[in-house]
C-alpha cells in the first residue's frame, strides 16, 4: 500500500490498537475510533512521537446512532481517508437460553450494523477514486458457529458474507476488500480465566495475529485466516460451496420433496 490515511475502529485496545501501531509504522496517517477517548489519545500521542505520522482521535460509540452518523459522515466526506479497518466488535452474550436481549441488540448494532454502515459510507468514494482498502474483522466462528454461542458467530458470518459480496462489487472498481478471520487471540475480549482453560496451542498473540493479517493484505487475499497453514484448504471449502450454485435456484423442487 502506498501512503494512505486509514480509519481504524476499536483502536483503543486489542487487535485495533495493534493495527494502529503497525499501520503507523508503515507510514500511514490514522483516524482512531473507539469510546475510550483517553486510551485513544495516549496511543495517538505515542504513535505520533514514535513514527511521525498524523494521528487523529475520533471518540465515538458506534452502537449509538448519533455517534455512528458522525463517523459515517467523516468516511463519506473526507477525501483524505482511503482505507477503513472495521474492527470494533464485542462477544460474550452467553447461551441463548439466558442471553440478555439488550446485549444481543448492542452486539448486532456494533458487529453488524456499524460494520455495514461504515463500509457503505466509504465505498462510493473509494469506488469513484478507483482505489482503496476495506478490512473487515470477522472471526473463525463464522465457519464453526455450532462450536460457540449463537449470536456472536452469526454476526461474524454476516461480516464474512458481506465482505465477499463487497469484494465482488467493489473489486472490479479497484477497491480491495479483505475479510480477516482470527482464531482465539489474546485480548481483553476474553476473560483471563476462560483463556487459561484453552490449550495454549490454540491461542495466538495479538501481535502475531495482526502481522499475519497485514501480510495477507499485502498478498491481496480476500479472506485471511491467520493460523491456517495451507490456503488450499480454504480454496477447497470455497470451491465446494461454489459447486452448489448451479442447483441453488431451479424451477422445480428437488425430487425428494415431490409428493
Ligand atoms: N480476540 C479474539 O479472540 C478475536 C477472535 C476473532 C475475532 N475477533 C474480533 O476482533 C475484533 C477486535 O476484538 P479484540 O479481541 O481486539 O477485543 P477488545 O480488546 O475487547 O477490543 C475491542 C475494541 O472495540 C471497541 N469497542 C467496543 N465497543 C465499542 C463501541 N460501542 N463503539 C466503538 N468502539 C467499541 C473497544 O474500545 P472502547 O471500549 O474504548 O470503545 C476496543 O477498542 C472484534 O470485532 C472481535 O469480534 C477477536
Amino acid at each position: 500500500m502506498t501512503k494512505q490515511t486509514l480509519l481504524v475502529t476499536g483502536a483503543s485496545n486489542g487487535i485495533g490498537a495493534v493495527y494502529a501501531d503497525r499501520l503507523a509504522r508503515r507510514g500511514h496517517d490514522l483516524v482512531l475510533v473507539a469510546r475510550s477517548a483517553d486510551k485513544l489519545q495516549a496511543l495517538a500521542e505515542r504513535l505520533r512521537q514514535e513514527t511521525g505520522v498524523a494521528v487523529e482521535v475520533l471518540a465515538a460509540d458506534l452502537g449509538k446512532s448519533g455517534d455512528l452518523a458522525k463517523v459515517e459522515a467523516r468516511l463519506r466526506e473526507d477525501a483524505a481517508i482511503t482505507g477503513l479497518v472495521n474492527n470494533a466488535g464485542i462477544a460474550g452474550e452467553g447461551p441463548i437460553l439466558t442471553a440478555d436481549p439488550a446485549i444481543i441488540d448492542s452486539m448486532i448494532a456494533l458487529n453488524v450494523s456499524a460494520v455495514t454502515r461504515l463500509a457503505a459510507a466509504i465505498a462510493p468514494r473509494l469506488a469513484a477514486r478507483g482505489a482503496g482498502t476495506i478490512v473487515n474483522i470477522t472471526s473463525v466462528t463464522a465457519l464453526m458457529p455450532e462450536a460457540f454461542t449463537a449470536v456472536y458467530p452469526a454476526t461474524k458470518a454476516f461480516v464474512l458474507a458481506f465482505s465477499e459480496a463487497l469484494q465482488a462489487e467493489l473489486g472490479p472498481r479497484g477497491v480491495h476488500v479483505q475479510a480477516v478471520l482470527p482464531g482465539i487471540t489474546r485480548t481483553a475480549i476474553w476473560e483471563e480465566e476462560r483463556l487459561a482453560q484453552i490449550p495454549a496451542e490454540m491461542v495466538m498473540s495479538v501481535d502475531d495475529m495482526v502481522d499475519a493479517a497485514l501480510a495477507g493484505l499485502d498478498l491481496r487475499e480476500r479472506i485471511t485466516i491467520p493460523s491456517l497453514p495451507d490456503t488450499a484448504d480454504l480454496d477447497r471449502f470455497l470451491a465446494a460451496r461454489g459447486a452448489l450454485r448451479p442447483n441453488l435456484s431451479l424451477r422445480k423442487p428437488a425430487p425428494r420433496y415431490r409428493a
